[in-house]
């Protein structure tokens, strides 16, 4: 089932070549196709050129440094981008990658031709994506959001530094040459203009490429937030059973009755768009809610098989060797007749596309489809993900910003059981100190600016 599978992907190797002037978000986009990619098990990794270009020349060039017509300059970073392939090659060979992203300007057509024949050398399939954009607001915006917060300006007022970054694009745009439709046809490429107000796609030559094309398509930088919260306590979860399709508990109930409040606290009076499972639980938490509400059946639980409305003891006592195999690698395991993690990764991954494409989005739904969204915004491992702690009646408030995530959680002052089993137990509830650590509620890494 799904889209992929290690064999579709195996024997692919592709480089996305960046392209485009500074502050275009080329980094930005890098970053989060990493991030989907990773999500989805296909290995991806971006090459930033401007870490090697700090390791291999000066740590805070001004913009004179990147003038056309400065040799040693020039020599520094050819340098650098030679370092950065370099990488990737033993990278694509060493580590079996898939996706490899390097991530700097590429900006002249020799700097593309050299990139190409590099990777024509050692089979890889060369896609370049252009960030074309003459938005002057936003990139001011861009500068003022990461630019003046580089290491390149470590230290340095910001208006200087934003004065010094507009020099730089300029002498990038003495030589800049955009892709183009006649003289690049015969190149793999995406262009992107003005975020993806136009898209200009070209010579596709897989489905994993059509894959990466469609996700940038989709991307948008519009202020938003994403509230994330399991349904309340339900009949089962105190019962701790799994699975099923029970009614809320009474406390379930009151959380229900609490929630358009918290969710007002923590959005103001935004129009935000609810998601819900098709079952029971999740629409009976969403029911005071005052949003135009949606179901969606790939936000259902994850589907425990043979195993549904059993208790965790139960399992164990009935399926040991299963039981144990669960534990010995959760994301991996699937029930007989029911699902794994990656099953549920795989049938969200149009709900993650959708949720590029939307603004404000609330979703309530159960603890394994909210561990994989969670998982993909905040980057959080497979190995980590199926373990992650996520209490019932907690709202999460996800927010993208240009690097990254931040989490705000917020508690309703309504008890609920807990239904997290640790590793090795069939006993419900979790050391504090564990489930802490578990939950990353910080900002996810940021990649520093090429
Ligand atoms: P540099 O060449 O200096 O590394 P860059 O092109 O990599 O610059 P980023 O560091 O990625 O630029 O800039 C991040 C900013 O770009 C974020 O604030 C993000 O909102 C914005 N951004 C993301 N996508 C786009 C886009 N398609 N066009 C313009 N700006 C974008
Ligand atoms: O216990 C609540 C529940 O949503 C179950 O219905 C589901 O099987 C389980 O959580 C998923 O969590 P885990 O993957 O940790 O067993």
């Amino acid at each position: 089932m799904g889209f992929y599978t290690v064999s579709n992907v195996e024997d692919m190797r592709i480089c996305v070549v960046m392209v485009g002037l500074p502050a275009r978000g080329k980094s930005f986009i890098s970053q989060k196709i990493v991030r989907y990619l990773s999500w989805l098990s296909i290995k991806a990794k971006c090459f930033n050129v401007g870490t090697y270009r700090r390791k291999v020349g000066p740590a805070h060039p001004d913009a004179d440094f990147f003038d056309p017509s400065n040799k040693e300059g020039s020599q520094v970073r050819q340098n650098a981008v030679t370092e950065a392939v370099k990488d990737m090659m033993a990278w694509f060979s060493e580590e079996n990658g898939v996706v490899a992203i390097l991530d700097a300007t590429n900006s002249t057509k020799e700097r593309r031709r050299w990139v190409l024949k590099l990777c024509r050398e050692n089979a890889i399939e060369p896609m370049f994506l252009e960030s074309w954009c003459d938005d002057k607001e936003l990139i001011l915006r861009n500068i003022s959001d990461v630019k003046t917060s580089s290491p390149d300006y470590e230290g340095i007022d910001p208006e200087v530094a934003t004065k010094d970054f507009l020099r730089r694009i300029s002498n990038y745009e003495k030589v800049y040459e955009p892709l183009d439709s006649d003289c690049d046809k015969d190149l793999t490429f995406v262009k992107l203009i003005n975020v993806a107000q136009e898209v200009i796609v070209n010579g596709i030559q897989s489905y994993l490429e059509s894959r990466v094309v469609f996700y940038v398509m989709n991307l948008h930088i519009r202020p938003r937030c994403i509230w994330l919260s399991r349904h309340g306590e339900s009949v089962y979860n105190v019962e701790k059973k799994i699975g099923g399709d029970s009614s809320l508990s009474p406390r379930g109930l009151q959380y229900a009755e609490k929630l358009p409040e918290i969710v007002r606290k923590s959005a103001g009076d935004v129009n935000l768009t609810v998601w819900t499972s098709t079952l029971c639980r999740t629409q009976q938490t969403a029911q005071h809610l005052p949003y135009k509400q949606l179901q969606w059946k790939a936000l259902d639980e994850l589907d425990a098989g043979v195993c549904d409305g059993m208790t965790y003891e139960e399992i164990e006592e009935k399926y040991p060797e299963d039981f144990k195999a669960r534990d010995d690698d959760k994301y991996e395991y699937r029930y007989p007749g029911g699902e794994s993690y990656r099953d549920v990764v795989i049938r969200l991954e149009p709900i993650i596309m959708e949720l590029e494409r939307q603004e404000n989005i609330l979703i309530v739904t159960h603890q394994a489809v909210l561990r994989c969204i969670y998982a993909y915004f905040m980057n959080v491992p497979q190995e980590e993900s199926p373990w992650m702690s996520i209490p019932l009646h907690t709202l999460i408030r996800l927010e993208p910003r240009a690097y990254g995530t931040e989490v705000t959680r917020i508690k309703a002052d309504i008890p609920a059981v807990s239904t997290y089993k640790e590793k090795g137990t069939s006993k419900l509830g979790e050391s504090s100190s564990d489930a802490t650590a578990k939950f990353r509620n910080l900002l996810n890494g940021a990649p520093p600016s090429a």
